[in-house]
């Protein structure tokens, strides 16, 4: 570097390095020259023989990357560089023009949104794999009772069929931030140079066209500065991740002997090393716990970008092992989901037993008097004494006498009322949309599978050229 007379401290080096983590931008970063350099072609910036030189270079880097055979040298200061080094060595001086009307700013702002692209469609594969789970587990187990349950106490019965379906459409909502974090990166970044623009009249749109971008980013100076599509990915993650982790906390309270209401296959549970009877569900355990870690990462990034001024500051090269590391454990978490959901069995006797507790009824009760013309306030009250009157006889209400109905509220009628505890009409009574009666949970079962059937997804397809996940074995270290 002609700049400097004395060579960078090692300890300078070892704080200033990403190569350890950015290495997994890789294959992302050869795509983008290759479309760089046949722009600067197309309009003359580079000479067609610089540009054959270029790409045969490129495709021999990306092959010694993907066989792992890829060195890195001590100079190597990001996988940038280190690309650029080895196809300078392989194809000599046209090397060093394919940097050409492009700043490292520029690139390593598209190298990241081609990787969060490339990952939100993936989340998306992987919620849509999840959901399909959800969807078959709630065909099979269609009209299984249990109680649904508000501040931890049995509140109304419902079909397992609808709780399942409950969490279905929560990573609906989860599949849709994914889509918006694929707009949020709808903009090329590539063209802006170091921030102010370059000093060649390139042809941004074309390179956009050749990477899947639908438009350039207007704004050179926005252009090097954004990370928004960061932020966005991780607030996904963090909203998904949230998720799974209460679909975990409810299978570790589901598999405790206590409830029994599931039992999760053995290939998703471990033992004691100590007490030989137990069969801890770990995965559930872990989806539990590691939200607050993706939550982590998006809360450190907010830290590191708030404050920044204008344009490229080295605390950007920061965005990246949150985001390394929020996609790796997400998508492991989404994997190990649908696996373990896969594998799960319930038990309809325990929850059978549990949703035919009496007192659950009690919503419908009120509702008989409030059909005999009785304000539903104190129809709400009234069921509320003959609850407590039926606690203190030590009785199920069903076995309440006529007297003591009549003594604890005289608008009931007692045959409408025992007809109503024997019938257990208390789930087919729920018909309103979005109910758990049997109707509506066939309703939301269609419009699950179409939602599933949608092959977009709800998003327009992307332009051919996109590497779907290249780096899907990234995270292994160069050497
Ligand atoms: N490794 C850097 C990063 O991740 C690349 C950009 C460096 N640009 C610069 N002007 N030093 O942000």
């Amino acid at each position: 570097m002609g700049r400097f007379s004395d060579p960078q401290d090692p300890l300078f080096q070892a704080l200033n390095s990403s190569l350890a983590f950015d290495y997994r931008l890789a294959p992302y970063d050869i795509e983008q020259s290759l479309a760089h350099a046949r722009m600067l072609a197309r309009t003359g910036i580079l000479e067609q023989e610089d540009l054959s030189r270029i790409e045969q270079g490129l495709e021999a880097v990306r092959d010694e990357i993907e066989a792992d055979r890829f060195a890195i040298q001590p100079g190597d200061e990001d996988i940038h560089m280190a690309i650029e080094r080895r196809l300078t060595e392989i194809v000599g001086p046209a090397g060093g023009r394919l940097h050409t009307a492009r700043s490292r700013n520029d690139q390593v702002a598209t190298d990241v949104a081609m990787l969060v692209r490339a990952h939100s469609l993936e989340a998306r594969a992987l919620l849509h794999a999840l959901m399909t789970t959800l969807v078959e587990l709630a065909e099979r187990h269609l009209d299984w009772p249990l109680p649904g349950y508000t501040h931890m106490q049995r509140a109304q019965p419902v079909y397992l069929s609808h709780h399942l379906l409950a969490w279905f459409w929560k990573f609906r909502r989860d599949s849709q931030r994914f889509n918006f974090c694929m707009t949020a990166t709808d903009e090329l970044p590539l063209g802006a140079g170091a921030l102010a623009g370059v000093n060649f009249d390139t042809e941004r749109m074309f390179v956009a066209e050749e990477l899947g971008f639908r438009a350039i980013a207007e704004n050179s100076l926005d252009a090097v500065s954004n990370r928004d599509f960061v932020l966005d990915y991780l607030s996904a993650a963090a909203t998904c991740a949230g998720h799974l982790s209460q679909l975990g906390g409810e299978v570790v309270l589901w598999s405790t002997t206590e409830f029994g209401f599931c039992r999760v296959s053995d290939s998703f549970a471990s033992g004691s090393s100590l007490m030989p009877q137990k069969k801890n569900p770990d995965a559930a355990e872990l989806l539990r716990a590691k939200a607050p870690r993706i939550v982590g990462r998006l809360a450190g990034l907010h830290g590191v970008l708030h404050g920044l001024p204008l344009t490229y500051n080295k605390d950007l090269q920061e965005d990246k092992e949150p985001l390394f590391d929020a996609i790796d454990t997400l998508e492991l978490c989404l994997r190990v989901a649908r696996e373990m959901l896969a594998g799960i069995e319930f038990d309809r006797e325990r929850m059978a037993a549990a949703a035919s507790d009496e007192s659950i009824a009690a919503t419908d009760v009120a509702d008989l008097l409030v059909r005999q013309g009785v304000p539903f306030r104190e129809a709400h009250g009234i069921v509320g004494g003959v609850v407590r009157g039926a606690e203190e006889r030590g009785k199920g209400l069903s076995e309440l006498t006529d007297e003591e109905l009549r003594e604890l509220a005289p608008a009931l009628p007692p045959d409408g009322f025992r007809a109503l505890l024997e019938q257990s009409s208390w789930l087919e009574s729920k018909v309103s949309e979005g109910g758990t009666s049997l109707a509506r949970v066939r309703d939301q079962l269609s419009a699950a599978r179409h939602v599933l059937g949608d092959d977009t997804w709800g998003l327009a397809p992307r332009g051919p050229k996109q590497p779907a996940r290249p780096d899907a074995q990234g995270g292994e270290s160069p050497r």
